[in-house]
């Protein structure tokens, strides 16, 4: 009984609460759109843990998986705002903001592996690009895995001219709108939180993606192939709004790049095993076809992308583009 009296005294005070008090904890809403169970999401989480932990209760970490706040655009914008505090968008959407050099990472087939990524994400590059956020209000904090790309449709995709005038859904990337065109494809900017429906409905025909996010959003379910190309990679970039960052006390702040230290790494070690488990329980559903191409049709896709390139240098940056060439070279390209 007492402890129902006191439940009700609680929700009065609740009610007819003021401002934040002094010890209220410091909220950060995490907002994202994949699934929890990815690469992302589990990052997400280990943020949420290590920086609860490190600032003893201090700051409280909201994570909002698969759009349940915000779709892409839109979460881009509440980040602006201040309507959250912290977001990991892929590097291919960044685009719309005014920042084109991240655009790099969307050109076909520039990055080999996970070590000539390492290179340009945790070298100068890397750093020259987050940056850029800066004059946004944005602070970029970590660079965050998830993994190589594959493409979907209900057709087969073997050769170059299976693509011609098959309407795929993009990300918001102009070097990805080239890619499709150099395929003689139809791109079509969308949500990802729309792009299951979207296939399901025959409002595109295809898409590409990681393992990982086909597997979580069960692309495969309404996809009839799979075309293992690892043509291009998606990878995100762990940003939060400037005034807020800038904001906290060093102490907090200090904490919280230590917890992002961590989750970074936690999340990159595992990104690659989400997206081989994520293939092997595709496979293992048994509702597509992976197709896997031949080093001739490989090369035949390499070619007929190479253009894009030379096409999207000027948006990407050409110094840009260079630094980038170099440095995944010196990493065995
Ligand atoms: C997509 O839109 O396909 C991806 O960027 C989603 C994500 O965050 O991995």
């Amino acid at each position: 009984m007492r402890k129902l009296v006191f439940t009700a005294a609680s929700i009065a005070a609740l009610a007819f609460a003021g401002p934040a008090a002094a010890d209220d904890p410091i909220v950060i809403k995490f907002s994202h759109v994949v699934a929890a169970n990815t690469p992302k999401g589990l990052g997400a989480e280990k943020f949420k843990e290590l920086a609860e932990k490190y600032t003893a209760g201090k700051v409280k970490v909201e994570v909002y998986p698969n759009s349940t706040l915000y779709k892409d655009k839109e979460e881009l914008e509440a980040l602006q705002l201040g309507s959250v505090q912290m977001l990991a968008p892929s590097v291919s959407k960044f685009g719309p903001l005014g920042i084109k050099e991240f655009e790099v990472f969307d050109l076909p087939y520039i990055l080999p592996n996970r070590k000539a990524l390492r290179k340009v994400t945790e070298g100068p590059l890397g750093e020259k690009l987050l940056k850029m956020l800066e004059p946004k209000g944005l602070v970029g904090l970590a660079y965050w895995d998830n993994g190589f790309k594959q493409m979907s449709a209900n057709k087969k995709l073997v050769t170059p001219d299976d693509y011609k005038g098959v309407k795929f859904r993009i990300q918001s990337s102009k070097v990805l709108q080239a890619q499709f065109r150099a395929l003689s494809a139809l791109p079509q900017v969308m949500a990802f939180s729309e792009v299951y429906q979207a296939l399901q409905t025959g409002v595109v025909d295809g898409q590409e993606n990681t393992w990982s996010n086909i597997y979580t959003q069960k692309m495969h379910e309404v996809q009839k192939y799979m075309t293992q190309t690892n043509h291009g990679y998606i990878g995100y970039a762990v940003i939060v709004n400037k005034k807020f960052w800038d904001g906290l006390p060093a102490d907090i702040r200090g904490q919280l790049s230590k917890a992002m230290k961590e989750a970074t790494d936690f999340s990159n070690a595992q990104s690659q095993k989400e997206n081989d488990d994520a293939l092997a329980e595709i496979k293992k559903s048994g509702k597509t076809e992976i197709i896997t191409l031949t080093a001739e049709q490989d090369a035949a896709m390499r070619k007929v992308m190479e253009p894009v390139y030379q096409e999207m240098a000027s948006r990407v940056g050409q110094a840009v583009l260079d630094e980038f060439q170099k440095e995944t070279k010196a990493a065995g390209n």
